[in-house]
C-alpha cells in the first residue's frame, strides 16, 4: 500500500506540474461606470474610461477574448510577452458581460472568463421620452400609456444590465397585486380585459448584485409610467365635436346668405323708389 500512495502521490507531482505549465490569468472582474440611465438600440449608452481586459499564459503564443452574449463577437488581442490584452476605447453599455479568453500556450490550450458589469439601465428598442432623477438610485419616468378598456397590454421593464437583474413591480407604490387578467412572466406584465381600476403609476424595481475589488454593489433603477384608461366609445366624442362644429358652420353660412338677400331686397327697394 506504501507503493500504491508514493507512486500516486508522484503522479500527482507531475500532473500539477503539468498543471501549472499551462495556468493563466485574467483581469479581475470590473465594471462600467455609468452616469446616464437612458441607452437605446440606436444610441446605446457610451462610458468615457476605456475598457482592458488582458489575459497571460506561460509561453503565449495568439489569444482571443469571446464575448459570452448572443452575438459571441470576437475582440483579437494584443501579445506583449506572455500578456495579451484588448482595449475598447469608448466602450458602450453592450459591451458587458463575460468575456472567456482563448490562448494558445506552451502547454497547449487554456481558457479563462472575467466579467464586466454595469447596473441596470433603461435600454429600449423605440425612441422614447426618458425623464431621469439624480441619484445614487437610477429613478426614470417614461412615456405614458393610454389603454383601451376591454382591450390587453404587454408593458416590459426596460432594464438591461450583467449580471441580469431581479424584477419588482410596484402600482401606485404597493406592490403589484396578481389576478386572472394581470399577470407577470419575466419582466413582461400583461393586463387583460383592461378596466378603469387598472389606472395609476406602474414602477419596475431592477436591482443587480455585482463584486468588485471586495466592493458589493447593489444599484437599483425604477422606471415608472402613467397609464390612463380610456372608454371604449372614446372616438365618438370626437366625431360629435366635428359634427357640431360643420353645423354651426353651416348655420353660419346659412345666416349669413339669408341677411346678404334682404340687404340687396332692400337696396332694390331704395333704387325703385329714386
Ligand atoms: C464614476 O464616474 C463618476 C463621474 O464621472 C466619477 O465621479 C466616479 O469617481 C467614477 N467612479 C469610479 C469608481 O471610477
Ligand atoms: C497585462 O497587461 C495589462 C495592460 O498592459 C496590465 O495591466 C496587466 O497587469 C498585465 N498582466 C500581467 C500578468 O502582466
Ligand atoms: C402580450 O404578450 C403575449 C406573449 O408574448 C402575446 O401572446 C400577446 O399577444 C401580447 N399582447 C399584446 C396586447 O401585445
Amino acid at each position: 500500500p506504501s507503493l500504491l500512495s508514493t507512486s500516486l502521490a508522484m503522479w500527482w507531482v507531475v500532473v500539477a506540474a503539468l498543471l501549472h505549465s499551462v495556468e493563466g490569468a485574467v483581469s479581475p472582474p470590473q465594471y462600467l461606470n455609468v452616469t446616464s440611465a437612458r441607452s437605446s438600440s440606436i444610441h446605446p449608452l457610451h462610458i468615457k474610461n476605456p475598457l482592458t481586459l488582458w489575459c497571460s499564459a506561460d509561453g503565449l503564443k495568439s489569444a482571443k477574448f469571446v464575448h459570452l452574449s448572443k452575438e459571441k463577437k470576437i475582440h483579437p488581442a494584443k501579445i506583449t510577452g506572455n500578456n495579451a490584452t484588448i482595449t475598447i476605447d469608448s466602450p458602450t453599455v453592450l459591451y458587458a458581460g463575460d468575456y472567456r479568453c482563448e490562448m494558445e500556450a506552451k502547454g497547449g490550450m487554456k481558457t479563462e472568463t472575467t466579467s464586466v458589469y454595469v447596473r441596470p439601465v433603461v435600454h429600449t428598442e423605440l425612441v422614447e421620452k426618458v425623464d431621469e432623477k439624480e441619484g445614487e438610485n437610477f429613478i426614470v419616468d417614461m412615456t405614458a400609456i393610454v389603454l383601451t378598456e376591454g382591450g390587453s397590454f404587454n408593458i416590459t421593464c426596460p432594464a438591461f444590465s450583467h449580471p441580469l437583474p431581479k424584477i419588482k413591480w410596484t402600482k401606485n407604490g404597493n406592490i403589484l397585486t396578481l389576478s386572472s387578467r394581470i399577470s407577470l412572466s419575466g419582466d413582461r406584465l400583461t393586463i387583460t380585459g383592461v378596466d378603469f381600476s387598472d389606472e395609476g403609476v406602474y414602477s419596475c424595481e431592477a436591482v443587480n448584485e455585482f463584486t468588485v475589488a471586495t466592493k458589493t454593489m447593489r444599484p437599483m433603477l425604477k422606471v415608472s409610467r402613467i397609464v390612463t384608461v380610456k372608454s371604449q366609445y372614446a372616438w365618438v366624442w370626437p366625431l360629435a365635436v366635428i359634427i357640431a362644429t360643420l353645423l354651426i358652420l353651416i348655420l353660419v353660412i346659412w345666416f349669413c346668405e339669408i341677411r346678404k338677400k334682404n340687404r340687396e331686397k332692400r337696396a332694390a327697394t331704395y333704387l325703385a323708389e329714386d
